[in-house]
């Protein structure tokens, strides 16, 4: 029931009645469907005497649901109708599946829209550049806001003035949206309801992130909550020894074991650990025992002193110097509402190499992982973490990057606390199934090679031998025919053959991957900056070059 109301210590009893051979039935957006002549009465009592029999009036929703397109039976007979996507569904994890092009960044984007209009936080890990798309969530139809992406749009034989061109985008975006019944007071009260932020790592483009923030600026947890405060730092060290080279293992490694040691004794003392700090700990041990050996047992004076001199060159590097400023690693601020809007961050690694990614993605992930597992337990979609272009960081056995043990983790726990998983890759061959094994949305789009579309049915159908192989065969063939844009959906929770869907079309601006002083630009724009300045600062920033 919708309405506002505050009953602590009542007892309550529900009545509806519904007029004799009359159904109630689920309307496309999720809404129940009460027909003519119902009535609903709620019943209060204290100690056993009756107070109050109001009868509620309004709109009677059931869970909030995710509009993420039309179904369609898989066999195409039968009309498209609408998709309701209960958003609880999403909290046993989903996966998105399919060759360049299909659309898995299209049906990823629409997702988050639509978590985010349900009051549902999102965090998203962009890899490609194309995320950030979510800061053009222009709240009407009108063609000026296109004019500034015109340039990336076109391609190189088309020609034409820049206006025409965006007034061109601008009615193709209001006839898509207005066929899905999208009009300017939907996307307004998105725009509205919104708050987008992206995050870049060693650049400034977006806003910089400081990865060894866990390390270096002390945080609260460690008053009420040692144990996830632990675990972010375990996290940081890793990450500060992979990048001198070092073993990174929190179990195995003895200098993982004495850096953690240094490092906490100063946090539980209130202090920050800053790497400086923990070079002259090193070098002068403040300590000297670790667990029951002396220290000089535990590790040799000439090793602290290597490890010492390593760091001591990593605090030198200044690319090192650009990960350790801006942002606090910290995702339940995050992901904390302010001001009534939704919060989205999108974490973006795409101006990173690969083995920058991996890292950054690796401690970003564990403290993800941290921060999930210090949430109240919840059956409700309360946060959802994408992740686009999944591939290399959540491989098959024996391969190991820094992302795996925490993408495995969540997938495994994050559904105890209401925080679903989205993944989305266009190499089926790459990803670890014993993680995936139960994850119970699968949207898989066009797949072009045998192998990738056998990979992905045996996981979709299980058992792929006897009875079962004649409906995985059928559904390998309809993946290799779908067109762009089209999906096969199996939805466990709904418990129904597995259909067709066609994601809507995105709110945001497809503009496809931004470059960095177009990032910069977006940003402004989004927080409401004058034109002019946005032309201004992005001028500088393509002046100064950088990344
Ligand atoms: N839901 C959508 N709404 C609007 N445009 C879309 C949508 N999905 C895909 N597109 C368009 O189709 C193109 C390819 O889709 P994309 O999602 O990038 O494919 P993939 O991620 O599988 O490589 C994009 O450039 C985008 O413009
Ligand atoms: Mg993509």
């Amino acid at each position: 029931m919708n309405s506002p109301l505050w009953s602590d210590g009542a007892q309550k009893e529900r009545w509806l009645f519904v007029p004799e051979g009359k159904k109630i039935g689920v309307k496309p957006d999720g809404d129940f469907d009460v027909p003519p002549g119902s009535v609903a009465v709620k019943t209060f009592s204290i100690g056993g005497k009756k107070i109050e029999s109001p009868t509620l009036g309004g709109t009677m929703t059931a869970a909030p649901r995710l509009r993420l397109g039309n179904r369609q039976p898989i066999d195409r007979h039968g009309a498209a109708e609408p998709l309701a996507l209960p958003a609880h569904h999403l909290v046993t994890h989903g996966v998105v599946v399919g060759m360049t092009g299909s659309g898995k960044t299209g049906l990823v984007l629409v997702t988050i829209e639509e978590a985010l209009r349900c009051g549902v936080p999102v965090l998203a890990i962009d890899v490609k550049g194309d995320l950030p798309n979510l800061l053009l969530a222009y709240p009407s139809f009108s063609a000026e806001p296109l004019l500034r992406w015109v340039e990336g749009v076109l391609s190189p034989n088309e020609q034409g003035p820049a206006e025409e061109v965006a007034r061109a985008l601008a009615a193709e975006r209001q006839q898509a949206l207005t066929a899905w019944g999208v009009g300017e007071p939907a996307l307004a009260a998105y725009r509205a309801g919104i708050d987008v932020r992206v995050l870049t790592p060693g650049s400034s483009a977006g806003e910089p992130l400081h990865v060894l923030s866990a390390l270096e600026r002390r945080s609260a947890r460690w008053d009420h909550d040692p144990e996830s405060a632990r675990a972010s730092l375990s996290a940081a060290v890793s990450l500060v020894l992979r990048l001198v080279g070092r073993d990174p293992d929190p179990a195995g490694s003895k200098e993982h074991v004495l850096l953690s040691v240094l490092a906490e004794r100063r946090l539980r003392a209130g202090s920050a650990a800053e790497l400086a700090s923990l070079l002259a700990d090193l070098t002068s041990s403040p300590i000297d025992i670790v667990g029951a050996l002396p220290l000089e047992s535990f590790l040799p004076k000439s090793e602290r002193r290597s490890l010492a001199a390593a760091l001591n060159t990593l605090l030198a590097s200044p690319t090192f110097a650009s990960w350790r400023t801006g942002a606090t690693l910290d995702v339940d601020a995050w992901l904390t509402p302010k001001g009534g809007r939704t919060p989205a961050v999108i974490v973006s690694v795409a101006h990173l190499d690969d083995d920058e990614r991996a890292l950054v993605l690796g401690v970003l992930l564990e403290e993800v992982l941290s921060w999930v597992r210090a949430q109240p337990g919840s059956k409700r979609l309360q946060s959802l973490v994408a992740f686009d272009e999944v591939y290399g960081f959540l491989p098959p056995h024996p391969a190991n990057p820094p992302t795996k043990h925490a993408i495995v983790a969540l997938m495994k726990q994050a559904r105890a606390f209401g925080v679903g998983v989205l993944l989305a890759t266009q190499n089926p061959m790459d990803l670890d199934y014993r993680a995936l094994s139960n994850a119970g949305l699968w949207c898989v789009g066009r797949l072009q090679t045998d192998a990738d579309r056998e990979r992905v049915v045996e996981g979709l159908a299980g058992d792929t031998r006897g009875k079962e192989q004649t409906a995985a065969r059928a559904l390998g063939n309809v993946v290799k025919k779908l067109a762009p844009r089209w999906f096969v959906l199996r939805d466990a929770q709904a418990q129904a053959a597995p259909g067709l869907l066609q994601p809507r079309y995105a709110m945001s601006f497809l503009r496809g991957p931004m470059t960095r002083s177009e990032l910069v630009a977006a940003r402004k724009e989004f927080a409401g900056v004058a034109e002019r300045d946005v032309t201004l600062a992005s001028d500088r920033v393509a002046a100064s070059g950088g990344r």
